[in-house]
This record gives C-alpha cells, structure tokens and sequence, in this order.
C-alpha cells in the first residue's frame, strides 16, 4: 500500500533521505526509530505530499504521489509532527473543518467527528479554544483529525509525543485496534513502544535504513540477548571458570565476586547448563536473571556515526559498554 523506491531528498548540499527504499503492506505497522535528523519526518512530510522529494517514486494505495497528489492523500490520515493546529478554533470545529475539507457531509460528517472525538477521548474539550488546551489535548486533537475519515493509510510522527502515561496506552491500543485492516506508519523515540504497536521495526540514521525487521529481531540483536545474570551467595571459589567451562558459553564477565554474567554462544538458552551447574557445586543462588536484550544498546550500535547498513553486516556485536539513555 506504500511503495518507496529510492527516495531521496536533499536541502541544498546536504542529504536528509538517502536512496530509501520500503514496501508496506496492508495490516502492517512499521515504526521508524532513528536519532534526532535521521530523516524520519522528512520521509513522512514526502509519503503524504506535503513535501516533494529530490529523486525517487512514492506510491500510495497504488496512486502516484507526484503526480496524483490528492487522490493519494485521500487516502491518507496524516498527525504531523508538533501537531499543527488552528488555536482559536475549537476541537469539535477544527474535525468538522477537516470532514468538510475531505469531502464528508451531513450525518456522515456529525458520526465521524463523534467518532473521533470518542476515540480520542475529547469529549470535556470539544468547546474549548484549541490555544487553551494542554499540549498532551492538542496532540489529540492532532490524532483525532488524522483518523476523521477512517482512511487506510496512516502516517503518525510521534503520535505519543507530550502525553501522559495513561494517554500513552490509550493511544497504543487505539492504533493496534486500527491496525488490522490500514496501514500505519509511525516514528517514536520511545524504543519499547515499537514492541508494543509495531509488527515492523525499521532503523533509520543519517537518511539511510540501517534495519528493518521485526521488533523481536531488532532486540536479539542485542549483546545481552539470552545472557545469564547469576548473583550467588557468598564468593564460591573457581565460579568463573567453571562457568566459562559450559557448553556454549562464549564468555563470562565478574560483576563482583559473587556475581557474574555469562554471555552464550551464538545466542543460545543456556539456563539450563548454569542452573545445573550451581546445584552440582552447591552453590546458593540469590538471583538468576536471563537479559531479554537491551534495546538502546541495539539502537546505540545502529546509529552510530558511519555504522554500516544492516544489508552489508554490522559489527553490532562490538559495541561499546558505555551506558547512555537514547529514550525519552
Ligand atoms: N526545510 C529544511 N531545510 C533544511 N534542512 C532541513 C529541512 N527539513 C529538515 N531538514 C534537515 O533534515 C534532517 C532530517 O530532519 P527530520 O526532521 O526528517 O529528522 P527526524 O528524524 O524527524 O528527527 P527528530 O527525531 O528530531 O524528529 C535534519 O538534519 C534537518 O535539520
Ligand atoms: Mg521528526
């Protein structure tokens, strides 16, 4: 439903998007992560017209986006980033302009602002100006404008951006609600909630797409996937060594004297082998912890500066311990 073939677009001399190519089909949701001027809203601002690209063809429920820009953004629901509103219109006004301006009228155009409304959750707000709402509102208002006219194509640039925790999951499970039958395409910087609405994971840094995959891969490829924390108690001699001596043990790392993690071969489920091995030396455990894979340590490695594309192999395996927060 969204066909990108070597897209790109450059501001003067410099490139934002870089050759991207990316099919999207029905039923998916593919979540763009990528740093801060990854290109991400620039790729997004193309697929729905708003902006043209420098080279490249985008297709969007089989329309032309060049040279059938309205009945390509017919199609589409489109949350722009900062959710661009008119502030001294009301909500309830601003979704009736919308329906007007995508052609709904009468009964159509009263169920669909309701509908919207609803979905969003507006209902205390619908009469107020749009300048005077919170910004977590605005943001719905933002949203409840994209899906108006129940299109198939949605394009959502950071559609938890500035809402509360509650309003995170409302938003999450209203787009897993729509997911079945539209096409979402979305870009977050909060690396769990690509697990949590996204069938697709793409990766990009620098204009390019440096992953693309599911989210559970996208984790596996962390360091730490499948690795075992063991905290025993008291400092058992020969502990490290005998955990190095496993079977499909590719190394061991002293946390402290008592603890360690034990990082598998070709990631492996090696539980079983340690927990063995603890109650055959009568060692007490305190704590046993198997790593699910650290997400912003994938990230990190991804995105690094002059990382190669994921196509041509990464050296992912060789990152860097150094902590630093990559979600917000
Ligand atoms: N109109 C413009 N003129 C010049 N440069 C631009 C323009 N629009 C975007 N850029 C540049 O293109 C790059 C990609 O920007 P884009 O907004 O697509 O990034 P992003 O991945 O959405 O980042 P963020 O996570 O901060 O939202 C940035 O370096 C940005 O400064
Ligand atoms: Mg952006």
């Amino acid at each position: 439903m969204i066909e990108l073939h070597a897209l790109t677009k450059r501001f003067g001399p410099f490139t934002a998007v870089d050759d991207l190519s990316l099919s999207v089909g029905r039923g998916e949701v593919l979540g763009f992560l990528g740093p801060n001027g990854a290109g991400k809203s620039t790729t997004m601002k193309m697929i729905t017209g708003f902006l043209p690209p420098t080279s490249g063809r985008i297709s969007v429920c089989g329309h032309d986006v060049a040279t059938a820009p309205r009945e390509a953004q017919a199609t589409i629901g489109y949350l722009p980033e900062g959710a661009p509103l008119y502030p001294d219109m009301t909500p309830a006004g601003l979704l009736r302009c919308c329906g007007e301006a995508r052609g709904l009228r009468g009964a159509a155009l009263k169920s669909a602002v309701e509908g919207a409304i609803e979905r969003t959750e507006l209902g205390g707000v619908t009469a107020q100006r749009i300048e005077t709402l919170s910004k977590g509102f605005k943001r719905r208002v933002g949203l409840a404008q994209a899906i108006l006219h129940d299109p198939d194509v949605l394009v959502l640039d950071e559609p938890t951006d500035g809402l509360d925790p509650n309003q995170k999951a409302q938003v999450r499970s209203l787009i897993r609600e729509m997911s079945g039958d539209k096409v979402i395409v979305l870009s977050t910087h909060i690396l769990e909630e690509v697990e949590a609405v996204c069938s697709r994971a793409t990766v990009m840094a620098e204009g390019r797409l440096r992953f693309d995959g599911t989210p559970a891969e996208l984790r596996r490829r962390s360091r730490f996937f499948r690795s075992i924390e063991l905290h025993l108690e008291g400092s058992p001699e020969g502990a490290q060594s005998a955990l190095e001596g496993l079977e499909g043990v590719a190394s061991v790392e002293a946390l402290s004297a008592s603890a360690f993690r034990v990082f598998p071969q070709d990631k492996r489920a090696l539980l079983p082998q340690v927990t063995a091995l603890a109650s055959e030396r009568g060692w007490s455990t305190e704590h046993v912890f198997v790593d699910p894979g650290r997400l912003d340590d994938v990230f990190r490695v991804l995105t690094r500066e002059g990382a190669q594309e994921e196509r041509s192999g990464t050296t992912f395996e060789q990152m860097s311990a150094d902590k630093q927060e990559v979600s917000r």
